[in-house]
């Protein structure tokens, strides 16, 4: 009887809690649904419109603004581009006039290969691993999964490709040819490199004064 009083008290204090919450529910979204429309009356009307009824020269149509009613300015006497003249086809995109370049237009050291691990790190491990195998966190998370560099064809494939992988992409592969600026394509390249040799090596490749502190 007492245990039957006590659960009847429980759930009206219950059904009490549920009715003092509801009308603060409705408040709240009443004001969102207020404000919501606040914004869409706001955004259809002055704002939208005004921003597009603004005069201003649309490139390439005519424009009754200037005296030669052209929109598209000729430069100024004397300009001078500050952009990169890009006119190194082979450092750009690891091309010659026969094909993909079998040598790295500059020279390869210790800097140039760190750099290209940071690089590698940074923007090709996240599908392609940290060794290169084709099984990065993108991949495991459910993007296609690239081929091993380490596979016999990307182990013979010339140093070209994979500059010209990383400049122009390459099937499921987007391009990072804005990330990833032209010397830095090489020292990437030199790094997968280095990488493609290191899951080859053999204790002969091992200078002799290191092959003890492998053993
Ligand atoms: C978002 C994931 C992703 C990133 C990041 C990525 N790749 Fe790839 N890569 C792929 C996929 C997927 C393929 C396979 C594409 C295909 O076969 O359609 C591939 C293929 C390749 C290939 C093989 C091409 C061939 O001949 O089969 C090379 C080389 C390569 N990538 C280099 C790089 C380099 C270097 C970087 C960093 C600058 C990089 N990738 C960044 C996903 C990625």
């Amino acid at each position: 009887m007492l245990s039957h009083k006590r659960t009847q008290r429980r759930l009206s204090t219950q059904r009490s809690q549920r009715s003092r919450r509801k009308p603060i529910k409705v408040f709240f979204s009443a004001i969102s649904v207020i404000s919501v429309l606040i914004l869409v009356s706001a955004f259809s009307t002055a704002c939208r419109q005004d921003m597009h009824d603004q005069p201003k020269p649309i490139p390439l149509r005519a424009s009754a603004f200037f005296a030669d009613e052209r929109s598209a300015r000729p430069l100024v006497e004397g300009t001078v581009s500050r952009e990169h003249l890009r006119d190194d086809t082979l450092l750009e995109t690891g091309r010659t006039g026969n094909g993909e370049a079998t040598m790295f237009p500059f020279r390869v050291d210790a800097r140039v290969l760190a750099r290209g691990r940071e690089r590698y790190d940074i923007y090709c491990s996240p599908c392609h691993g940290r060794t290169g195998n084709g099984d990065g966190m993108v991949v495991r998370r459910g993007f296609r999964r690239p081929p091993s560099y380490h596979d016999d064809r990307l182990r013979e494939a010339p140093v070209g490709h994979f500059v010209d992988v990383i400049a122009n992409g390459f099937g499921a592969m987007a391009d990072y040819r804005q990330q990833v600026e032209p010397r830095d394509r090489w020292a990437i390249t030199a790094y997968i490199r280095a990488l493609q040799l290191s899951e080859h090596a053999t204790i002969a490749d091992v200078p002799a004064a290191e092959r003890a502190r492998l053993q």
